[in-house]
């Protein structure tokens, strides 16, 4: 079964409890928090006090927590204190192994993002401290951008190399193509625009359930 993982980043700032049930009555499984430094990334993202307001909202929802920025260290314990279920940090962030390793010291899975110009092969030796793997389909940043197919290849080099961990994408991914990220091994799909501005996400749920089974 697929995992989808509504991002945040496309939810109504000003009705983010409203925004955020509807995913979930929709039959949403994660949520996803985009977290945002503006120096690893050109903007600015959430905060611990979002993670902390969602699990106290929804306490059993895993709460999938993207951390975009150049110094996870200082904020992993503080984030996971919060309520995260799991943390992202990046494969292009200095010291990231010992950041995969205190993600799970505080109790939470540990993921490793690829921005698109990250090789598969570059981060082999960091497979072994992680628990899941999240392939951008976009340049981190910003919602709403197209995917990129060549990450396509990506994903299959992943599972290809035996990678039996969760395996999930995250920008531009839409009902149209998301059969094709399955394909290639994906088992998570972080959504944002698709399924925040879908007039019926039910009936988005429904289609993305229809395409795994
Ligand atoms: C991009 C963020 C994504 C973003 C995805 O940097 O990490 O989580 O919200 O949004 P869509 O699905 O609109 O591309
Ligand atoms: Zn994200």
């Amino acid at each position: 079964m697929i995992n989808i993982a509504p991002s945040v980043l496309a939810a109504d700032p000003l009705n983010m409890e409203r925004s955020v049930q509807r995913m979930l009555d929709a039959g949403c499984d994660w949520i996803h928090v985009d977290v945002m430094d503006g120096h690893f990334v050109p903007n600015l993202g959430f905060t611990p006090a979002l993670v902390r307001a969602l699990r106290r909202r929804w306490p059993t929802v895993p709460l999938d927590v993207h951390l975009m920025m150049d110094n996870p260290d200082a904020y992993i314990r503080e984030f996971a204190e919060a309520g995260a279920t799991g943390l992202t940090v990046h494969a292009e962030v200095a010291g990231v192994r010992d950041s995969l390793k205190l993600i799970r010291e505080a109790g939470c899975y540990a993921g490793l993002a690829l921005k698109p110009a990250t090789a598969a092969g570059e981060v082999l030796s960091l497979l072994p401290d992680c628990d899941l793997i999240l392939v951008m389909t976009v340049e981190p940043g910003f919602g709403g951008q197209h995917l990129n197919a060549a990450m396509l290849d990506k994903l299959k080099e992943f599972r290809r190399l035996g990678w039996t961990g969760l395996l999930e994408s995250d920008g531009g991914i839409t009902l149209d193509n998301l059969p094709r990220l399955i394909d290639a091994g994906l088992d998570t799909a972080v959504m944002g625009t698709a399924l925040y501005s879908a007039a019926d996400p039910a009936e988005a749920v429904r289609r993305i359930r229809a395409m795994s089974t």
